[in-house]
């Protein structure tokens, strides 16, 4: 009896430090990349310029260590080898984006690029082959410079032109593509590439140029979402979706000023896509539509720097979603600004709050991502409550780091994110999906090749970019074979 006693103690406690938190059992895995920061051959077999290319190539100061993507991760040739890595894993779903220019090198549909076709349909033809299903973005900030040479996004007519883009994707691909991303991080787009000009095409239009290419943005998000819905859905039976970034944001003081910055920095940032698209009233956030508009008049503008929506776009752009794609990396702390209102228009302007971290906050290798996993939880439970608990698809969560294959400040970071995760999931917001950012080191954008996401290591220095698996591709892998990731609070405990 005694013994017995004993040997189901010695297997409860074997049993503890095996405690995994279960993920739902329809929850899937993939991870994640973009055309422009792993493909290179910027100018293989057809393909056009696009922003990114001509960005780096004329303004190399523009990344921290003058590069580019021309050659990057290689995987316009080693597209194949990058499935055998995805096959490794055992993940669900692989998100990748199309690269516009590689398809219509002019951007417009004047001109089809055939082996650009045929680079994608090889892609999505192993994916399958292998069982791992296809996510694709149309735009992971790479816009034709053909389009930008005629105002890229800050010119309404080019919503159009993006519509015929992406149809031209689902004719090509939607028989076997199923779940389509519009935009990767549409804050991104307007504010580095058309407000503070630290991205391609790095025009500084404060103020201005970022809300023009706001409503383009929205405008091309839904109605390919409407061609989608009217002349494909029937037959490819796939989904649209758009991909919106967001922190957390946490007031710094328990002050009444410091709870209402938090508010007014999550719609004028979050709210400012989320909204027209996801709430039941659709438009730009209330908040934002009255204090730009306020703003506008007192810097003498003769019309608010916010074009208007008007009730018929309102209409085609509310509603316009099968999934919200999440990317979410971190979190911030937020002070009210006591500073009077600069006669100089700008978006910072607009939404006057000041932004810093927590030095308590664990740190990454980038001083603005430290780890602040309940951060995500709290995203989470926000969105359920504002926009009606919608199908979330995790598609970013990441770690930099600057390199090494012992990476266990990566697993730490993807250990508590899945957690808080499942605490989310469990406090009922309805995540289906989580993507790890990203497969591979790769082309950084403005940090070059110093900071690292991947899952496998890229050696930039040898010509055939060996990829070596990191300590967190395993990690991951075991975490998919599982289902479930290992309770850190039982193992703490
Ligand atoms: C972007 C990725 C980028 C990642 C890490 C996201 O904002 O979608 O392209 O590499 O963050 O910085």
């Amino acid at each position: 009896m005694c013994n017995k006693i004993v040997l189901v103690l010695v297997v409860v406690a074997i049993g503890k430090c095996h405690i995994h938190n279960k993920f739902p059992e329809n929850f899937k895995f993939g991870v994640a990349s973009s055309a422009y920061q792993i493909e290179g051959g910027w100018n293989a077999n057809g393909k056009g310029e696009n922003i990114w290319d001509h960005f780096t190539h004329n303004f190399p100061n523009s990344t921290a260590d003058r590069t580019n993507g021309d050659i990057a991760c290689d995987s316009y040739h080693l597209w194949k080898n990058d499935i055998a890595l995805l096959k490794y894993l055992n993940v669900s779903f692989y998100r990748f984006s199309i690269s516009w220019s590689r398809i219509l090198p002019t951007g417009f549909t004047n001109t089809i690029n055939l082996d650009g076709v045929r680079y994608y349909n090889n892609i999505i033809d192993e994916l399958i082959r292998n069982k791992i299903e296809p996510m694709v973005t149309l735009y992971h900030w790479d816009l034709p410079q053909p389009i930008q040479d005629i105002g890229g996004m800050t010119n309404p007519l080019i919503a159009d032109y993006f519509v015929d883009y992406a149809t031209t994707a689902f004719y090509f691909f939607g028989d076997r593509v199923k779940t389509w991303i519009t935009f990767n991080e549409p804050i991104k787009i307007c504010l580095q590439g058309y407000e503070n000009g630290l991205y391609a095409p790095g025009i500084k239009s404060r103020g201005i140029g970022c809300y023009l290419c706001s409503k383009t943005l929205l405008l091309a998000h839904a109605n390919t979402y409407h061609v989608y819905k009217s002349y494909f859905k029937s037959v490819q039976h796939g989904k649209v979706g758009i991909a919106i970034d967001s922190d957390w944001y946490e007031p710094k003081t328990n002050s009444k000023e410091d709870e209402k910055s938090v508010e007014r920095v999550l719609q004028m940032n979050f709210g400012w896509w989320i909204n027209p698209i996801f709430s039941k009233g659709g438009n730009y956030p209330r908040i934002m539509r009255e204090r730009i508009d306020k703003f506008s008049k007192t810097q003498n503008f003769s019309i608010s720097r916010l074009p208007v929506l008007t009730s018929s776009e309102i209409r085609t752009i509310k509603g316009t979603y099968d999934f919200l794609g999440l990317n979410h990396y971190s979190s911030k702390l937020v002070k009210a600004r006591t500073s009077l209102l600069s006669r100089m228009p700008s978006f910072d302007n607009d939404v006057r709050v000041d932004i810093e971290t927590d030095p308590n906050w664990e740190k990454s290798a980038l001083e603005l991502m430290p780890v602040v996993p309940w951060g995500l939880r709290k995203l989470l439970n926000w969105i359920r409550k504002m926009y009606n608990n919608p199908t979330v698809y995790i598609t970013e969560n990441g770690y930099p780091d600057k390199g090494g294959l012992d990476d266990e400040d990566r697993i730490s970071y993807h250990t508590q994110y899945l957690n808080e995760l499942i605490n989310a999931i469990r406090d009922g917001c309805n995540v289906q999906r989580y993507t790890i950012w990203s497969l591979m080191d790769s082309m950084e954008w403005t940090s070059g090749y110093k900071i690292k996401f991947g899952l496998y290591h890229v050696d930039f220095s040898d010509e055939n970019r060996p990829r070596t698996p990191k300590k967190s591709a395993s990690f991951y892998k075991n975490v998919i074979r599982d289902h479930g990731v290992p309770n850190i609070k039982r193992n703490i405990n």
